[in-house]
């Protein structure tokens, strides 16, 4: 088990990184130690006490100055405790004060995992090396308890926090605040990696070192956003792909996040990630309870290839449910940079047969297939299929494409009305917005109240219709707008400050009915691109649109930002058109093909249209992608070069666990006219094993592991731009390994 508890000392060990809590003569929960695997040695021994000056002193502390809540390291830091740093709980126990002092109370444990009712969490089975620590505090006076849940992963260098808040007073809680996990450091000079865009252009990477006050990191647009991720890493100045110690901390959760990270008046750093809080409160009633999401959070000493490595790992067995987790992704042809909204079944079915032709597995259907649905002015919610602009039922289309071979897909923006819409006619009350006021609009578009259970049903009873209608084995779930002025006509006005919140729970609850219903079934997370891509919505869907910026060269920024929390797997990339539809750029089609295959592997262009000489290299990469299918998605991914600093090229690699085989990738992205030649080293070989090496499927020689990882291998020179190229390397197998 790895989990410790000696009196009063909690140590949560995983294979290379300890974690430890302890409680004080006072009863306060102290956080003592996170980082590289250590002992059971009680580390509270490395706290300074002294007397700070202005910093209060609790009531089982009276007099001595030189205990305070404002400089010790805490796992809950709480407002109105005398701590004035980022805290994790505001709450009104019913005096119209936040004010809350917690102490220890009890605490439990268990192997396996504990779960979240209503929410993603981590999960695990028995055979795993999982655990559950529970510490369960209470205010020093009130019946009011907070259950900090631990899950050990011992394995991933893993832990994850969850908290559960209960209402046990004869009063009504209000909180206006709850932070899912705090970590408190003895710990200066930390230099924070985040991950910010906008539309388009999501999880561009920016390496800031923390100051002494308040950085923070927010979504408040009721999804995770494009603007910012709810992943951070918290890393130290020396660390870097290779080496060094640094902490992740992603955030399970699908609505808007806060994270603040202080650095305090004694150069103590405190993190703090959660639910964002901007517009939040929450009322617990008698006997009721919060749950609060989950923080998955990792540590690596060995730089931020381990750190993503954890992260790929834990996300892929033990957050992604679905049954496509490990099974062969579909290759598909989606047709909206193809055709947008004008098509017909004619159409689809060219794309499709083509598709048939070139190796591809799926056609996915986008926007434009239900009520009136001609431009993005009209029909959302409106999930009736428009026979009439396609020209016969889904059910016949389906077949159709079926007969040609391909499984077949389609587009859903469930959470969403347009004013023009029979919904909207029917149900105005439905959309979220205020009585008596103008809604704020995006994309001409107003957001369904995913509050209110009538609307969920009318959600799921459109949703299974059209589901059952056909053989449909893909759904990709788009949200195409950030939510504004959220209300619900169903709420009084003293619980509005709930809706954020009741929204993700009511999306949550249709995903879940969702995959009950069809657990085969194939679910595609969207969000205007990447604009909901976050661990949350990896629990309903194992992929999700990285960027609606579909080309090539801007892609290996997004591709890069995003490839350090979420495994490639999770991250869906498609070739499209050039001129590109985004920035007008032109790259070969090799290349284009090269870099998304750094995901769930499709196109999105009219495949009909391409020459003869683009079609066989289309069905070159299809073919490759799948043979090397199991490297791409499940190998270690290792970033060899980052897009914001080599300005000539960009280089990445995919090996094999076992160092059997690798891909290293590279796309140009300068030219010179007089060109110095570059070396790059792959990673994750064997050294004294040999290895074929190939250029572009070309046998270029053979060479050591050793070679490869410490010599490197030496780059061809650009012929164009975005000129590109994959070296693969192979062990030679020996004699009596043949076959295995
Ligand atoms: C969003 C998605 C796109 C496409 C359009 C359709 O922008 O990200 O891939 O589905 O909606 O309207």
């Amino acid at each position: 088990m790895g989990i410790i508890i000696a009196q009063n000392v909690f140590t949560l060990h995983t294979d290379n990184s300890t974690y430890q809590m302890k409680v004080d003569d006072k009863g306060i929960l102290l956080h003592t130690y996170y980082g590289k695997r250590t002992d059971e040695t009680d580390y509270s021994y490395l706290i300074a006490m002294a007397d700070r000056g202005f910093s209060g002193n609790v009531p089982q502390s009276r007099d001595e100055r030189d205990y305070s809540l404002d400089f010790l390291p805490q796992e809950f830091p709480v407002w109105g405790s005398g701590d004035y740093r980022v805290n994790c709980l505001q709450a009104d126990l019913g005096t119209g004060v936040e004010d809350c002092l917690l102490v220890f109370d009890s605490y439990k444990m268990y192997h396996g995992k504990y779960a979240l009712k209503g929410l993603p969490a981590m999960f695990a089975s028995k055979e795993d090396r999982v655990d559950t620590l529970e510490i369960i505090l209470k205010d020093y006076q009130e019946e009011f308890y907070v259950r900090l849940l631990y899950g050990v992963y011992e394995t991933y260098d893993v832990i994850t926090r969850a908290v559960i808040l209960e209402n046990k007073t004869e009063r009504e809680i209000t909180l206006s605040r709850v932070m899912s996990t705090c970590l408190d450091w003895n710990h200066p000079g930390l230099d924070m990696i985040h991950f910010y865009g906008r539309h388009a252009e999501e999880r561009e990477t920016e390496r800031t070192p923390l100051f002494h006050g308040i950085a923070e990191l927010r979504s408040t647009r009721g999804a995770s956003s494009h603007q910012h991720n709810p992943f951070v890493i918290l890393a130290e100045k020396n660390t870097n792909e290779d080496m060094g110690q640094c902490y992740g901390f992603s955030l399970l959760y699908s609505g808007g996040f806060h994270i603040q990270a202080e650095v305090d008046q004694t150069f103590q750093t405190r993190l703090v990630m959660g639910m964002d809080d901007s517009d939040f409160s929450w009322r617990i009633k008698q006997g009721g309870q919060f749950i609060a999401p989950e923080v998955c959070m990792s540590y690596s000493s060995t730089g931020l290839s381990g750190l993503s490595h954890n992260y790929h790992n834990a996300i892929l067995k033990h957050l992604i449910r679905s049954k496509w987790k490990e099974k062969q992704r579909p290759v598909l042809v989606n047709n909206w940079e193809a055709t947008y909204f004008d098509f017909n079944a004619q159409k689809l079915l060219e794309i499709a047969g083509e598709a048939a032709g070139l190796g591809l597995d799926m056609l996915v259907l986008d926007d434009g297939w239900f009520g009136g649905r001609d431009t993005d002015y009209t029909g959302l919610g409106d999930w009736y299929v428009n026979e009439e602009k396609l020209g016969c039922s889904l059910g016949e289309l389906v077949q159709k494409v079926n007969d040609l071979g391909l499984m077949f897909g389609i587009w859903f923006e469930p959470e969403m009305i347009s004013e023009d819409s029979r919904l909207y006619r029917e149900h105005p009350d439905w959309a979220m917005v205020v009585p008596g006021r103008e809604p704020i609009r995006a994309r001409s578009q107003l957001v369904l109240d995913m509050t209110r259970e009538d609307v969920l049903d009318y959600v799921k009873d459109r949703l299974f219709s059209v589901i059952d209608s056909a053989n449909i084995q893909y759904v990709k779930w788009d949200m195409n707008r950030s939510i504004a002025a959220a209300y619900s006509a169903r709420l009084p006005r003293e619980q509005q400050g709930e809706m954020r919140h009741r929204y993700v729970l009511g999306l949550y609850s249709v995903l879940e009915t969702l995959l009950e219903r069809y657990p085969d079934l194939l679910l595609e997370g969207c969000s205007g691109g990447g604009g909901r891509f976050d661990a949350g919505m990896l629990y309903y869907s194992p992929q999700i649109w990285c960027s609606d910026n579909t080309e090539a060269v801007e892609r290996l920024r997004i591709h890069y930002g995003t490839s350090f929390a979420y495994p490639l797997s999770t991250i869906s990339a498609h070739v499209s058109v050039c001129p590109n539809h985004q920035n007008g750029r032109v790259t070969p089609l090799k290349t284009r093909g090269i870099c998304a295959m750094q995901g769930t592997f499709g196109y999105e262009l009219d495949l009909s249209k391409m020459t003869e000489e683009e079609k066989s290299m289309v069905r070159k990469q299809v073919k490759s992608y799948k043979a090397h299918y199991r490297l791409f998605q499940f190998g270690d991914y290792y970033r060899i070069t980052s897009p914001f600093e080599n300005h000539d090229f960009t280089a990445w690699e995919y090996a094999d666990k076992n160092g059997r085989e690798a891909c290293l990738a590279v796309v140009f992205t300068n030219l010179h006219g007089n060109p110095i030649s570059h070396t790059v080293r792959f990673k994750g070989l064997c050294p004294d094993k040999k290895y074929k090496l190939f250029r572009d499927q070309e046998a270029v020689g053979e060479y050591t592991g050793a070679a490869l990882m410490q010599g490197g291998i030496l780059l061809p020179i650009p012929k164009e731009d975005y000129d590109s190229c994959q070296f693969y390397a192979c062990m030679e197998e020996k004699e009596g390994e043949k076959g295995n």
